[in-house]
């Protein structure tokens, strides 16, 4: 995995996974996963981050958290700080997901403070948007993105970043933005970017499998994946990371 690797496969375990199956789930992986010119991540359960380490960076595979807090240290009962997911041996932090805006209500001021710390810490975070099905049917998607990624107004341009562009309605729904959502959406997102002065690269999740896969990373404007429930089972994980090879191959 070379660091000018544009292509990410990232699994978001969400809240699943315990020991014993994340070390099958190791064992399952090839030796060297990896297809070139795609890097492949795993985002487990906290809980998981220090025994997946080692195993996962044996094998070519980064390790990622699923959030963070944005103090060092203290009294914050329950929390986690970036420098704690970077001793587990983090890579990345997936920061902004939907399923935290939306059920712990997470903002986007506590967002750009989570990711100035993360930062700070040496982490990559990956910052989710997304829009809701009644504001892409009022055709409010590119304002509603546009406002997610105004945290990056005037913040540093330089600092490691990706995005992953979420459609709310096809998270685990089983429903898939078509090509045409998806190129028209990474389009308009690569375009605020830019006029950020960020050249980063744009992720696609919501309901990727094996079977969709190669399809939505062909798309113009995808350099990679998200993926949710597709993500549990190395064999249909390893499935999405070879179409996502053929696509950018
Ligand atoms: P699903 O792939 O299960 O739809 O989840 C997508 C996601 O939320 C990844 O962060």
């Amino acid at each position: 995995m070379s660091s000018d690797t544009r292509c990410l496969v990232a699994g978001n375990w969400k809240m699943n996974g315990l020991l014993d199956e994340a070390m099958a789930y190791v064992r399952e992986l090839r030796e060297n996963p990896a297809p070139e010119h795609v890097e492949i991540a795993l985002m487990p359960p906290f809980t998981l981050l220090y025994p997946m380490s080692k195993p996962l960076s044996e094998k070519n595979v980064r390790l990622g958290a699923q959030s963070v807090y944005f103090e060092e240290k203290g009294a914050f009962t329950g929390s986690i700080s970036p420098m704690m997911l970077r001793d587990a041996g983090c890579h990345y932090v997936i920061l902004g997901h939907s399923e935290r805006r939306d059920i712990i209500h997470e903002d986007n001021a506590l967002i750009l403070k989570k990711l100035q710390a993360s930062w700070k810490a040496g982490l990559e975070p990956i910052l989710c948007i997304g829009e809701h099905l009644e504001e892409r049917e009022a055709g409010r998607t590119n304002e509603v993105l546009r406002e997610q990624l105004s945290i990056l107004e005037g913040v540093e341009g330089d600092k490691p970043l990706t995005v992953a562009y979420e459609p709310v309605w096809a998270i685990g729904t089983g429903k898939t933005a078509t090509p045409e959502q998806v190129v028209e959406t990474h389009a308009f997102v690569h375009e605020e970017l830019a006029r950020l002065g960020r050249d980063c690269r744009v992720l696609y999740g919501g309901s990727v499998n094996p079977g969709n896969a190669e399809a939505l990373m062909a798309c113009e404007g995808v350099e990679g994946a998200l993926v949710g429930g597709a993500s549990l089972k190395a064999d249909s994980f390893m499935q999405i990371v070879e179409a996502a090879a053929r696509a950018v191959g």
